[in-house]
């Protein structure tokens, strides 16, 4: 629960004479990021960073003493023998957690691992180093951040990312600094391939030939994006990440051993403990809006915390620039399950995303339901 002086600072932090933006311009300036922060000695979470009580609630207990836990996928003999097996259990997974822990999935250990120490590396270079690449320019395919939405939130998180845009699956190995780029191409070219097993089998389990979202191009455009969260001085007072669902179709996450990582679960928060080896498949908003609910794209968020730096990588972000129109597959579609979300785009999609920010959920947007659409349709 958050304490009350959390709840005094964050008021004291609301204060009229407080010039949040004048503060967050100084922040972004520096162009280092939280780990500047960490590394010029700050005792205290800057107030910028203080999240209001609402965002901290839950944040030192976790449901986990239910014995329930984000499901483990052995994907081994997914091709053949057990193939029945893995398939009931991504659509069980999909249906109810949206996430499930992928062991066996193919991906060498030693690729992940030099995926997470390439992005510590490349983070722990001198500012200097890494300065040219701090953007918040969307276009530019290698770039470095804090927060991506730093101006729009109304607290910011304690986390620097990087991304690596492989449009297609191409990207000029010189835009990437040399820190990291062998690891990244490495590890990129496995994600890829698990991608298009997943495809497969997430199209299986909803009962679709297995082609079928490999063949909607559902699956396609990688961004690989590697988070950085400092030790935290104060973690009881920001978070890493915010409660937020992905915009995209499948993410695929892996984790150092850390933790932090929590996925709501029936209203609750459960610790997505680290698993030695696995890789986290996150259901994504454009997943949910396709099967129209059938698999869900549920909240997370990461806690920031006393020991660290924790590094994560997230793989598969949606370009921005597709104007396909995307809906509820009409396969899956009947007269008892009448499409429940609009047809949208991805670039309709995430400029609506982009306009609120990470902490507001979009899919309801999109619901027919809404108030909005319902009226569209009805004048339609
Ligand atoms: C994300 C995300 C979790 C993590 O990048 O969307 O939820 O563990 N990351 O960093
Ligand atoms: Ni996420």
């Amino acid at each position: 629960m958050p304490t009350l002086s959390s709840h005094a600072q964050f008021i004291t932090c609301c204060d009229r004479d407080y010039d949040r933006a004048k503060e967050l311009q100084e922040f972004d300036e520096t162009k280092a990021g939280v780990k500047g922060l960490v590394d010029s000695g700050v005792t205290k979470v800057p107030r910028i960073f203080i999240h209001p009580p609402e965002n901290l609630r839950g944040l030192s207990s976790n449901s986990n003493g239910t014995g329930l836990q984000v499901p483990i996928i052995d994907l081994r003999g997914c091709r053949d023998f057990r193939r029945r097996d893995v398939i009931d259990g991504i659509r069980e997974a999909s249906e109810t957690w949206g996430f499930f822990q992928m062991i066996n999935h193919g991906v060498p250990l030693d690729v992940m691992d030099s995926m997470l120490e390439g992005v510590k590396k490349f983070h722990e270079q001198q500012v200097e180093a890494k300065k040219e690449l701090y953007s918040r320019d969307g276009t530019k395919r290698v770039r470095y951040y804090c927060n991506g939405d730093l101006f729009l939130s109304k607290a910011a998180t304690w986390r620097d990312s990087v991304i690596f845009d492989f449009q297609d699956g191409v990207l000029d190995p010189e835009a990437v600094p040399p820190i990291c780029r062998d690891a990244v191409f490495e590890y990129e070219k496995h994600i890829a391939e698990l991608k298009t097993s997943l495809a497969e089998l997430l199209s299986e389990a909803l009962g679709l030939s297995s082609d079928y979202l490999s063949g909607a191009e559902c699956m396609k455009s990688e961004t690989v994006l590697g988070h950085y969260y400092p030790a935290c001085p104060e973690p009881e007072l920001t978070l890493g990440t915010v409660s937020h669902s992905d915009l995209s179709f499948l993410t695929l996450l892996l984790q150092d051993h850390h933790g932090g990582l929590q996925v709501l679960h029936e209203s609750h928060w459960f610790d997505v403990v680290p698993v030695k080896g696995a890789l986290l498949a996150n259901i994504g908003d454009f997943i949910q809006l396709v099967t129209n609910g059938k698999f869900k794209s549920v909240e997370h968020r990461v806690l920031s915390g006393q020991v660290g730096p924790r590094i994560s990588v997230a793989c598969s972000r949606p370009k921005q620039d597709r104007n396909r129109p995307l809906g509820p597959i009409k396969e899956l579609l009947s007269e008892n399950n009448p499409p429940i979300y609009k047809e949208t785009s991805l670039s309709e999609y995430v400029a609506c995303a982009r306009s609120h920010g990470l902490a507001t959920s979009t899919l309801p947007h999109f619901r027919i339901s809404d108030p909005k659409w319902r009226r569209a349709v009805e004048n339609s």
